[in-house]
This record gives structure tokens, C-alpha cells and sequence, in this order.
């Protein structure tokens, strides 16, 4: 009986074992995502582990490139909405009977061309001519910079491939010395030159993923590696975002502080109010007051700026600038009566130079 309970428990492991295996690789688990994360968690995911896994960084492990690669199918399949699902309804196996597994290694997306220089500790070392880099403005929205997003960027490339036959290639000045005899030499500069398999310039187009992190500031560089202008001896040079911020209805941001004005009636600035702001994700900020509010009155509420980059866990502050409405309408004699009774103000009548605050 207690042996067929053991034959019992290690086909039910068989089973489940088998089960896992059948259903293949465990794409959130290695991604590091819940279930629910949205395909820019996904992204966020990727590009981070990519650096940290990447073979080329890892020379030790033996696994490294497994493991590059298992992470390269993670994101492949969570990124895209289609595959996702199928995934999720029956594992790899599915998708892999269907054929929708391409393995295209998404690195350059998130980096550029790396090639096999990846790390960038011998660029300095290698003196082959680039190509010329490639600034370009990316315009990104407040809420970008708030909450981090990653822009899609096509972009048609022009790319070496190899040709038939051969071209000149590192052409250099060299001296030649010829003797003449008798003592007498002469020296003549030459052009000489190697000769290369041909190349030719093909237009491909690449599918850029631009990281914009939350609390970016304006003018900051994004690099992609080697998606530059082509070199046709040597790499391609940089393509460079910089980030440009598009002016917001609401806010405005200087350094990690945001900065909005309110107008509220003169009623409400007598007697206090509560106003529901919406930020930049969405959340709401309350401005509650009780007390008497003038026009000009700055509401400082902390935490609620931009956060920082560096750190994303610090947020800067919104200074909220308050202006009065006043009454557009004429008060009777009894209306006047009656402000007169409430407010028990009387003329103040100060008269001063305002410019100078004398
Ligand atoms: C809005 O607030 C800023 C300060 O945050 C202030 O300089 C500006 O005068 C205010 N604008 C109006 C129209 O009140």
C-alpha cells in the first residue's frame, strides 16, 4: 500500500513536472513582471536586465547567452499584445507551434547597434573612422516627464551590407623613397590603398524604443549607439535625442518644482473652499482652506512636483499662485448695508510706492 502511495506521488510529480516543461519558459518570471504589468512595465523590464545580462557584459557565466536570449523571447512575447494572450491561455508551445516566435533579438531597439563593442571601454582605443552623429529634438509631453513613457521612433536607416567585388578602402599618404644613386635619394608622397570587399549603403528601417524616464529635464540626451550616419571604413555614428518639452496648459516646471495658478470667486476666498486639481497621471491633489485667502497667495504643497531624476522616489513641490474673481455685478443700498455690517472693515486708505515697496 505505501509503495503504491510513493509510485502514486512521483507520477503525480512526473506529471506537473512534465507540465512545466511542456508548457515552456516562464516569461514573467524572467522579465520580473506581475501578470498585470502593462506593456510599458514590460519594456521598463527589458531594457533594464538587458544591460545587467547582457553576454558581452557576463564573459563568466556560460549560461549567459541562454539567458540573454531566454529574456530577449520574454520580451518579444509580453510586448506584444497578440502573442501575450496566447501565451497566457497555453504556454510557449502554443506560440511556437503557430510559429509566431521570430527571435529577433530586441537589444537594438532599446540601445542602438552595439555590435560586438558593447560596453564601450575599447571605443577610445580604435581609431576607424565614424560616421557623423545625428542630433535630433524629441518632443515629449509634461505627463511623459512625470510619469516615464517609451516613445516609438521609425526610423529608415541607411545600412552597410557587403557587395560584390572590391573597392579601395583606407586610403593613406605615404612617403616613398626612391634612390637615385650616388648618395642622392628622392622622396615622393603617394596615395596608397587596400583593397576591401565591396559594400553597398541599403535602407533598412528600424524600430527605435526611447526610454523617456520619469523626471527627465529638458535638453537631456537619449544615445542610440551606432544609429547614426554609416561609415563605410568604419562604424556608424550616434543618433542623440534631446529632450524638448512640449509647454503644458496647467503646469509649468522649473527644475523638479511645477508651478499652476487658480482663480477662485471672492466668496470662496472670504469664506474658504476645497479644489480638486488633477495632476499629470491623473491622481488628485486637494487644496482645502479655511481661512481667509488673498489674491496672490501661494499654496505650497509638498511632494507634489516633478520627480526627481535621480532619484524617483523625491518629488519637488507645486506652488499653486491663487487670483481672486470679484463680483461683476452693482450691489444695492441694502446689499451694501449688509457687506458693510459683515465685514466691519474699515478704510484702510494706505498710499504708497508700490514699485519701490517704500
Ligand atoms: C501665476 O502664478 C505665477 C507664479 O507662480 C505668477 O508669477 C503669475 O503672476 C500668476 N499669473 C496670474 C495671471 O495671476
Amino acid at each position: 500500500m505505501a509503495a503504491f502511495r510513493i509510485f502514486q506521488l512521483l507520477l503525480i510529480n512526473l506529471i506537473f513536472y512534465t507540465a512545466v516543461i511542456a508548457a515552456g519558459r516562464d516569461f514573467y518570471g524572467i522579465l520580473g513582471v506581475s501578470k498585470s504589468a502593462n506593456t510599458n512595465a514590460v519594456k521598463k523590464a527589458y531594457r533594464m536586465l538587458a544591460k545587467q545580462l547582457h553576454p558581452d557584459k557576463n564573459k563568466d557565466d556560460p549560461e549567459a547567452s541562454q539567458k540573454f536570449q531566454d529574456l530577449g523571447a520574454a520580451y518579444e512575447v509580453l510586448s506584444d499584445p497578440e502573442k501575450r494572450e496566447m501565451y497566457d491561455r497555453c504556454g510557449e508551445e502554443c506560440l511556437k507551434k503557430d510559429g509566431m516566435m521570430n527571435n529577433n533579438d530586441p537589444f537594438a531597439s532599446f540601445f542602438g547597434d552595439f555590435g560586438f563593442h558593447f560596453g564601450g571601454e575599447s571605443q577610445q582605443e580604435r581609431e576607424a573612422p565614424r560616421g557623423n552623429n545625428i542630433m535630433m529634438d524629441l518632443s515629449v509631453t509634461l505627463e511623459e516627464l512625470y510619469s516615464g513613457n517609451f516613445v516609438e521612433i521609425t526610423r529608415n536607416k541607411l545600412v552597410i551590407k557587403p557587395a560584390k567585388g572590391t573597392r579601395k578602402c583606407n586610403c593613406r599618404q605615404e612617403l616613398v623613397t626612391r634612390n637615385l644613386g650616388s648618395g642622392r635619394f628622392q622622396m615622393t608622397q603617394q596615395t596608397v590603398c587596400s583593397e576591401c570587399p565591396n559594400v553597398k549603403l541599403v535602407n533598412e528601417e528600424r524600430l527605435l524604443e526611447v526610454e523617456v524616464e520619469p523626471g527627465m529635464v529638458d535638453g537631456q540626451e537619449i544615445k542610440f549607439f551606432a544609429e547614426g550616419e554609416p561609415h563605410t571604413d568604419g562604424d556608424a555614428g550616434d543618433l542623440i535625442l534631446k529632450i524638448r518639452t512640449q509647454p503644458h496648459r496647467i503646469f509649468e516646471r522649473i527644475g523638479d518644482d511645477l508651478y499652476t495658478n487658480i482663480t477662485i470667486s471672492l466668496q470662496d476666498a472670504l469664506i474658504g473652499f476645497k479644489l480638486d486639481l488633477t495632476h499629470l497621471d491623473g491622481h488628485k491633489v486637494t487644496i482645502l482652506r479655511e481661512k481667509v485667502t488673498k489674491p496672490g497667495a501661494k499654496i505650497r504643497k509638498k511632494g507634489e512636483g516633478m520627480p526627481n531624476y535621480e532619484n524617483n522616489n523625491l518629488y519637488g513641490t507645486l506652488y499653486i499662485t491663487v487670483d481672486v474673481a470679484f463680483p461683476e455685478k452693482d450691489f444695492t443700498a441694502q446689499e451694501k448695508e449688509a457687506i458693510k455690517e459683515l465685514l466691519q472693515q474699515s478704510s484702510v486708505n494706505r498710499i504708497y510706492n508700490g514699485i519701490r515697496g517704500l
